[in-house]
């Protein structure tokens, strides 16, 4: 039975808040499809607005904790106090085309106990995390040590073996970001091994989904901290296992990132580093697998 703490209660009640306009707002995209000024300008109003949402309800709830959002940038709380990783809409462009899967991600990260951290910036682990997705009113949530959750249900990442029933999630490089020849050489080593592929447009519902065992594994590359605090500890507190490309497990996931079951997060990684360049193969430069 989950014991959901005081913190996730935060986390859920803002996210609940944001959620119900932007389900709103998302009723209202429909319409906009088919105007002759398109639904831009109304989808990021909604972006900024179920932002200041969860702003509003997390500053009253932790006064004193800093902030990163999406759209706000960073805010500095207490330096000793944890702070909040927010992304108020991702899928946003499933949002813009009317496709009923996105959803507000919301971590907590705390200070790191050395003031350096793993990456320097002087940030530790992630200690809470919650994924909510309004239009199925799911909420995947997970705390450090305590378990992944999908409301009061415990998850655990699935327990297939076989690369060939795998389904993995993929990000793919779009807006000339991102290095689009690499990530078909991935492709191009896993494709053809699992089961399928899919790419659904919100980084933090496919972790969860890799938590919830929906998905075996998830790949995708520059990501940012928002996209994934949460879902990432979702993956490790159902059993699974978080690297970036190099195999690295980090504290905090983003730029690359490769969740998997433990069955196959090993094996996938192989695949991955198979598939990188060897001049740029920073496995050969002595990565361990997470
Ligand atoms: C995006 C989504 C998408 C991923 C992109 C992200 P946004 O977030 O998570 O799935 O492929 O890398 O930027 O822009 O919808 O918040
Ligand atoms: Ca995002
Ligand atoms: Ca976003």
């Amino acid at each position: 039975m989950a014991v959901i703490s005081g913190l996730v209660r935060v986390m859920e009640r803002a996210a609940r808040k944001a959620g119900t306009r932007l389900r709103r707002d998302f009723g209202e995209v429909e319409h906009l499809q088919v105007s002759r000024k398109g639904p831009g300008d109304f989808v990021s109003k909604a972006d900024q607005h179920a932002e200041r949402t969860i702003y509003d309800e997390l500053l009253l709830a932790r006064p004193d904790w800093g902030f990163v959002m999406e759209e706000g940038g960073t805010i500095e709380g207490d330096p000793r106090k944890p702070r909040w990783i927010v992304d108020p809409l991702d899928g946003t462009t499933n949002f813009l085309h009317s496709i009923p899967h996105f959803a507000i991600s919301i971590a907590v990260q705390e200070p790191a106990l050395d003031g350096k951290g793993a990456d320097g910036s002087g940030w530790g682990d992630v200690i809470a995390g919650l994924v909510y997705q309004p239009i199925t009113d799911e909420s995947f949530w997970a705390e450090k040590t305590r378990g992944a959750w999908l409301h009061d249900r415990r998850l655990r990442v699935s327990a297939r073996r076989n690369l060939d029933e795998a389904l993995i999630g993929t990000g793919i490089p779009f807006s000339n970001r991102g290095d689009a020849g690499q990530w078909s050489r991935i492709y191009a080593e896993i494709g053809p091994r699992v089961a399928s592929i899919r790419r659904n447009g919100a980084a933090s519902l496919d972790l969860a989904w890799v938590a919830a065992g929906r998905f075996d594994g998830f790949w995708e590359t520059d990501l940012q901290i928002w996209d994934s605090a949460a879902g990432c500890l979702l993956v490790r507190e159902a059993g699974g296992f978080v690297s970036d490309f190099r195999g690295r497990s980090l504290p905090i996931c983003a730029e690359s990132v490769l969740a998997g079951t433990d069955g196959l997060h090993a094996r996938l990684h192989k695949l991955l580093a198979g598939a990188m360049k060897p001049s740029a193969n920073p496995v050969d430069q002595g990565g361990a697998v997470g």
